[in-house]
């Protein structure tokens, strides 16, 4: 590929089976409750029994495709509002057939609704979207995932978390290249503590291949910012280092450390439908602890970063929406090529069953201004 001349890339909406995704901020299902959710274009029934635990079904009755999520749930086993089909809530297994009479020979408990591996951790449940099952094959119980679900990195027992979400009018594509996208900082992401237009100069930062993904290598964050000079002052290091990776299907994941205190934080886009995608930010951080409104503090300038990005791309999908041409130039969108590459090489070698080929082979340095 020729570095000098811009590249035209139309992102597609692509979204990746076989991987953990956000549905829902745990806070959002109580016990013995049901929410709808979607990912992937799959619509969801979330809920969680009797003990707290969540569980995830399609939301669609395997008999005639009612969505469970009008059914009753008792704690434990969810029938549906259609016929009375009952289910158990995190197998999925059919219990019950209410109008099967007792010389029927129907198996009830061979017939499944769709079922999830589903699990609890940060402020998030955590669902499993297995690679799509050959049309017309029913349901089992759902296979247990090849991996746990990601987390956010911590590095002490006590520390602090918070979350919060924005809806983007926007493919999955456009969400996570937004989010990784550098040289947007200094217009969108203006505010007095933070940066100006200004300040724009020259950077140089070294990246690195890791499995599924790429690293910006450990580096001293700029300190032209006033939170980095703060964190200085504070944490009384003398040096902070700030590692940012991003990993397939959708995780960005920031850490900074200064001295004995630290920073990190979980954000996925995670796509909901073709042209809709959701962000979800979990930070974790030992900072400011004693502080009484140092989380309210760090959630007002992190929800003002994701209200910036969320405006940005409600304005972007507008213009996307005629199907413009569009490019990725370097160095600023070498990130947002590198994404493509690595999802292009993720589903060839899920088709041809062999080895990721990474599309880096060693560490590269890229400039930019911002
Ligand atoms: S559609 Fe659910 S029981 Fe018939
Ligand atoms: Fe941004």
């Amino acid at each position: 590929m020729n570095d000098l001349t811009p590249q035209r890339e139309t992102p597609d909406s692509l979204m990746l089976f076989g991987f953990w995704y956000r549905a829902l901020p745990a806070q959002d299902i109580g016990n013995n409750q049901l929410k709808k959710a979607m990912l992937l274009e799959i619509p969801l029934v979330v809920g969680r029994d009797c003990h707290g635990h969540p569980f995830a079904l399609q939301d669609a009755c395997p008999h005639r495709g009612m969505p469970l999520s009008y059914g009753r749930f008792d704690g434990q086993q969810l029938e549906c509002s259609y016929h009375g089909w009952t289910f158990d809530a995190h197998t999925g297994q059919c219990q019950l057939i209410p109008s099967l009479t007792a010389d029927q020979p129907l198996k009830v408990d061979r017939i499944y609704a769709g079922n999830f591996a589903c699990e609890e951790h940060d402020n998030y449940v955590w669902v499993f979207v297995p690679e799509l099952p050959p049309a017309g094959s029913g349901f089992t119980k759902a296979a247990e995932p090849p991996v746990p679900p990601p987390r956010v990195p911590t590095f002490s027992d006590q520390y602090k978390i918070a979350h919060l979400s924005a809806d983007l009018p926007c493919s999955v594509d456009h969400g996570i290249i937004g989010l990784m996208d550098p040289a947007h900082g200094p217009f969108v992401h203006q505010a007095w503590w933070w940066r100006s237009r200004d300040s724009i100069h020259e950077k140089q930062k070294k990246f690195e291949p890791i499995p599924n993904g790429f690293r910006m290598s450990t580096h001293t964050p700029s300190s032209n910012s006033a939170p980095y000079k703060l964190l200085r002052l504070y944490a009384n290091a003398d040096s902070i280092t700030t590692t940012i990776d991003f990993v397939l299907p959708n995780l960005r994941v920031e850490t900074i450390c200064a001295g004995k205190y630290w920073f990190s934080s979980l954000t996925t886009v995670t796509p909901i439908t073709r042209d809709h995608c959701r962000i979800d930010v979990v930070a974790a951080w030992n900072l400011f602890r004693w502080l009484p409104f140092g989380s309210s503090l760090l959630k007002f300038v992190f929800a003002k970063f994701v209200e910036q990005d969320r405006q940005t791309m409600e304005r972007q999908s507008e213009g996307l929406k005629h199907n413009p041409h569009l490019m990725l130039i370097d160095d600023a969108d070498r990130p947002a090529k590198w994404y493509f590459a690595l999802k292009a090489a993720h589903l060839e070698a899920r088709r041809s069953g062999g080895e990721m080929r990474h599309p880096m082979t060693s560490p590269v340095t890229l400039k930019w201004r911002s």
